[in-house]
């Protein structure tokens, strides 16, 4: 009996993923730098930042770092920065950000999986913010991660949650229209598939391209077995709600307060 179920003739590979998100690049970073990812900025980030804790004076690797608005964030905050990231043009949009406010921080296109600029150790710490769900090589990420981090280092990851972020996902309404639950469906269907979403609250949602993101979806033992199969010692995962003030500055985010959460993250040690 396969453990997980996927169709052999679906595969989206690295270059194609590369692909998306050179498309994705400059709407995804006009609308990222004009805080129109209600998400990132009410939910996701505050609690993940708070998660990572502080990375002061540490010598740092973004996984997948984008057009680094994160990556600048960390880097403000006196930790010395490196991001890597699969799209050439979220890189060159990262470097020129660089240029125009220098936080000393180096961009490289690379993917996660293959770190070839960087040896052993180079690293005190690994962060990585809603990408390792994008790639289609959890168990190669999670080896060259650990293959860069000084014995001691930390990785601190935040990804989609798998267990209700699924193919079949859909909120359940009540008889009041709210939402009072959650389907979750495919759970086990591994079949890679291209997500088509737009950042909702940004006033021109209705007219906007949406992202075209390439997902690969996993389940939590993939994950975990994958953090231990590399090498890593699990130390911590958390699984965050929206705060009482997001959810009165944003009311439909109550839904991922009172029945689910959309992120899980996870910190893992290089013994
Ligand atoms: C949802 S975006 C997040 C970007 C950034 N971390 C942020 O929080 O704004 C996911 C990013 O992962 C990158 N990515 C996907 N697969 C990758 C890989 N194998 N190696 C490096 N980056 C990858 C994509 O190019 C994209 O920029």
């Amino acid at each position: 009996m396969p453990r997980r179920n996927a169709s052999p003739q679906v595969t989206i590979t690295e270059p194609e993923v590369a692909e998306h998100w050179d498309h994705n690049a400059d709407s995804w970073t006009q609308r990222v730098r004009a805080g129109m990812d209600v998400y990132r900025e009410f939910y996701n980030n505050p609690a993940f930042l708070a998660f990572i804790g502080s990375l002061r004076g540490r010598t740092v690797l973004d996984a997948g770092c984008g057009e680094g608005s994160n990556t600048r964030i960390l880097a403000r905050s006196g930790a010395r920065l490196t991001g890597v990231d699969l799209s050439a043009r979220m890189i060159e949009l990262a470097r020129i950000e660089e240029q125009r406010e220098p936080l000393g921080i180096r961009y490289e296109v690379e993917s996660f999986t293959a770190l070839s600029a960087f040896a052993d150790a180079t690293f005190d710490a690994v962060v990585s913010f809603m990408a390792l769900m994008d790639g289609p090589d959890f168990p190669a990420a999670a080896a060259e991660l650990n293959r860069v981090l000084r014995p001691g280092g930390q990785l601190c990851f935040s990804i989609l949650h798998p267990c209700f972020m699924t193919k079949g996902f859909a909120w359940l309404p009540g008889e009041d229209g709210q939402e009072v639950g959650l389907r979750i469906g495919g759970y086990f269907d591994a079949t890679p598939w291209v997500e088509r979403w737009k950042f909702g609250a940004a006033p021109d949602a209705a007219a906007a391209e949406p992202f075209a993101v390439p997902r690969f979806d996993r389940t939590l033992s993939d994950y975990v077995n994958g953090l231990i199969d590399a090498g890593f010692v699990l130390q911590r995962v958390h699984e965050p709600r929206p705060t009482a003030e997001a959810c009165a500055a944003h009311p439909w985010l109550r839904k991922w307060h009172d029945h689910a959460t959309t992120f899980l993250y996870f910190r893992a040690l290089k013994p």
